[in-house]
């Protein structure tokens, strides 16, 4: 078995983490763009028996997508039998639905992608919703890290958990129960045309607390900069940011240190952006522990 590292940025950082605690093997794909702006990958590899391709779903993540697919078609002409993928983040994975009339699932359209290109198995971290994975017809795994995290970083019932939205809500609760600590939640309605989101107001117990608000992904950074303004108007003494992945796209980290957040815990999932506000958490030990459940089963 072999340790692929992809082509994305963030990628290799995370190969060779995984690499490390799983003890093997790594080769790094090479890759190029040409003039015209098609990709190229290449696995400098005399035969693969089996291959575990690293490529997280990082921007551009077109590239990253189609890259993933052609390094499983790289891997097969070079014999493997045996071809999983690592995706620490799966993009995509928040168009789950037609919520407008005339769109795409887009997730579904990428999961069968990559089945079609040769993957198997497929995991990932913390997908948005467990169920999209249905669509990927061989063995797919979201991994859930906020057990992982919340131990790594030290929280503990002294924190009040806040689901910025009511789709959050079943992640901190479970998560809250675990660690005994008080949790609520927030309506957050969101414009599905123009992207605008409208938090509603409410009454929170958080005076004097200290909050972590937990969710899947920072993007633009809306969600929690809201949530956090809230927070702080009623009291909470500092408002910390708990996700799977910091996409922080556009200037959501100006955002985010703007409404107060003093320090956001991501995972490696994505390459990092920023040293100060964000802290990064290596999940890999927590793939490694679920890919080392199946390595030793027939495929
Ligand atoms: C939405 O359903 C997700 O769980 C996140 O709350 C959302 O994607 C965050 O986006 P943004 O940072 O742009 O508000």
């Amino acid at each position: 078995m072999t340790i692929i590292a992809g082509t994305s940025p963030g990628s290799r950082e995370f190969a060779e983490s995984l690499a490390k605690v799983l003890g093997m093997e790594t080769v790094h794909a090479r890759y190029k763009v040409f003039p015209d702006g098609e990709s190229y990958v290449r696995i400098e590899k005399d035969g693969l028996d089996s291959a575990i391709i690293v490529q997280t779903m990082s921007k551009p993540q077109n590239s990253a997508l189609v890259e993933a697919m052609f390094l499983a078609d790289a891997a097969k002409g070079l014999g493997a039998r045996r071809i999983v993928l690592i995706a620490p983040y799966m993009a995509y994975a928040r168009q789950d639905k037609r919520f407008l009339h005339g769109e795409p699932v887009s997730i579904a359209v990428v999961l069968r992608a990559l089945y079609y290109s040769g993957y198997r198995e497929l995991y990932t971290v913390e997908i948005h919703k467990e169920e999209a994975l249905s669509a990927f017809p061989g063995k797919a795994v979201s991994v859930y890290p906020y057990e992982y995290m919340i131990e790594k970083i030290g929280i503990n019932g002294d924190y009040v958990l806040l689901a910025p939205d009511v789709g959050a809500l079943r992640r901190v609760e479970r998560l809250a129960k675990k660690i005994g600590a008080q949790y609520d939640y927030l309506i957050k309605k969101r414009d599905r045309v123009t992207g605008e989101i409208i938090v509603e107001p409410k009454h929170l117990k958080v005076k004097e607390k200290k909050v972590v608000i937990v969710d899947d992904i920072i993007s633009t950074g809306g969600t929690v900069s809201k949530a956090t303004k809230l927070l702080l108007d009623q009291g909470a003494v500092k408002v910390y940011v708990m996700v799977a992945h910091a996409l922080l796209a556009g200037n959501a980290l100006e955002r985010l240190e703007k409404a107060g957040v003093s320090k956001v815990y991501a995972t490696n999932s994505l390459p990092p952006k920023d040293a100060g506000l964000v802290e990064y958490i290596d999940i890999a030990p927590l793939l490694a522990e679920e890919i080392s459940k199946e390595l030793g089963k027939d495929f």
